[in-house]
């Protein structure tokens, strides 16, 4: 059965009619065109999904170049699309944003900045969170977005996407012009200064190796104000989560949860993202498939109130826990790993039980905990699956031991009316 889509119809449909109209766009004639898309496919491959990506070389793709930006959403928007979706429903039902959505944003907006947000997938991800939050009866949030990007050109490829979904999106977006490398200008300041929520998709691992990249990160994460959110994903590999557990940590910002999806357990596209959709972009034009599964850790960080920090190490890998709650029909796990130490001495950090069920436990398998949630799911009142029975050991002893007072009783009562007769 389809799942219903929060854009209306397929993201995968829209970025097939997107893809049509910037290519028709180039201006290129049909022959040379093709030719050179090949060339910009086979470069952005070589430059997001190969060794070359730890050398720092993810930043020097020119998407000033309106093949380059065809190219790129045709390879990867579906997938970055239902990552941000993926990753905003499941920290929701974890009630790690419960509040933020709930609450916060009654009367003003809600500020979002997209650091490296490219054509703007991280917030259409957020946007598919927020229609299906709405679909389920809370209130509409409107968004407030500034995507800062090396290349404002971007908003060409943006206008492009927002053109073809045919559902009204509550939100106000503006693009700022931002280099990672570069001191930080005063508009990008304010933005950062005034932010609830910042996302980095896949932006870390393209300009990690920069020289100043660092630096720069460090001095906008010193900006946030307490409570503001990030949102972050980027490739299971290649250092990327160690790098910004490094910034956060001499930043004051807290990890909240984590979602790894190794190479065993990818994060997979929903079954009516058909591939089958692409097939004539694929085989007049690309020749490769667009990407379909993700080897990424999805966090939530929260930049906290605190202003001194216990010690470094305390998002140290070492002290990672991972647990199992879900395993999909696909035959892949939804691991979700908690950082212990973090959780313990992190005011900001939520406290998570560990379930109790084992993982091969027929009632801990989710049929498809990949796929969009059903609406029914992202309910604040119903507790994540597989994170309950531990929740109350108190209550649990309590009962064990009720239990062993009556089996007393009862043996004293036995032994009583014996002795009468
Ligand atoms: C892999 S793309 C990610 C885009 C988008 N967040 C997504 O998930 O599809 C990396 C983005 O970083 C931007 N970028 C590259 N170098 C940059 C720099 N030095 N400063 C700021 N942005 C940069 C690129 O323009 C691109 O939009």
């Amino acid at each position: 059965m389809a799942l219903p889509d929060p854009l209306g119809r397929p993201v995968i449909e829209i970025i097939r009619d997107v893809v049509q109209d910037l290519i028709r766009d180039t201006g290129y004639g049909e022959g040379p065109r093709n030719a050179q898309l090949r060339n910009r496919i086979e470069a952005l491959l070589h430059a997001y999904s190969g060794p070359e990506l730890n050398n720092g070389h993810g930043s020097d793709i020119d998407f000033g170049d309106p093949l380059f930006r065809a190219s790129y959403v045709y390879l990867y928007c579906t997938a970055h699309f239902h990552a941000t979706f993926h990753g905003m429903t499941k920290f929701y039902e974890k009630h790690l944003l419960r509040d933020f959505f709930s609450v916060k944003f009654r009367t003003s907006s809600l500020r979002v900045c997209a650091l490296g947000g490219g054509p703007g997938t991280d917030l259409f991800g957020l946007m598919m969170f927020l229609l299906r939050f709405t679909d389920n009866g809370n209130r509409p949030i409107r968004v407030k977005a500034s995507i800062m990007d090396q290349y404002p050109a971007w908003e060409n490829a943006f206008l492009a996407i927002l053109k073809r979904i045919h559902k009204h999106l509550n939100m106000e977006v503006r693009y700022v012009e931002f280099d990672v490398n570069r001191q930080l200008g005063d508009d990008v300041s304010r933005e950062l200064s005034n932010a609830k929520l910042v996302t980095m998709v896949k932006f870390i691992s393209a300009v990690r190796m920069l020289p100043r990249a660092k630096d720069v990160l460090i001095s906008a994460m010193n900006l946030l104000k307490p409570d503001t959110f990030i949102f972050y994903i980027d490739n299971f590999e290649g250092g990327n989560t160690e790098f910004v557990k490094e910034i956060a940590s001499q930043t004051n910002i807290d990890i909240c949860f984590t979602l790894p999806f190794s190479s065993n357990s990818p994060l997979l596209l929903p079954f009516n993202e058909d591939a089958r959709i692409l097939d004539e972009l694929r085989g007049e034009i690309f020749r490769r498939d667009s990407q379909r599964q993700l080897r990424v850790h999805i966090m939530l960080l929260k930049k906290c109130r605190r202003t001194t920090r216990p010690t470094p190490r305390q998002h140290s890998p070492s002290a990672s826990r991972e647990f199992v709650w879900g395993v999909t029909n696909r035959q892949h796990r939804d691991v979700c790993s908690e950082d212990n130490r973090a959780r313990e001495r992190h005011p900001c950090s939520r406290t998570l039980s560990k379930p109790s069920i084992p993982p091969t436990s027929p009632s801990n398998i989710k049929p498809s905990s990949n796929l969009p949630t059903s609406p029914s799911n992202i309910k604040p009142s119903i507790p994540p699956i597989g994170l309950q029975s531990r929740s109350r050991p108190g209550a649990r002893n309590l009962l064990y031991t009720l239990c062993a007072l009556c089996f007393c009783v009862c043996i004293m009562l036995l032994v009583l009316v014996l002795a009468q007769k």
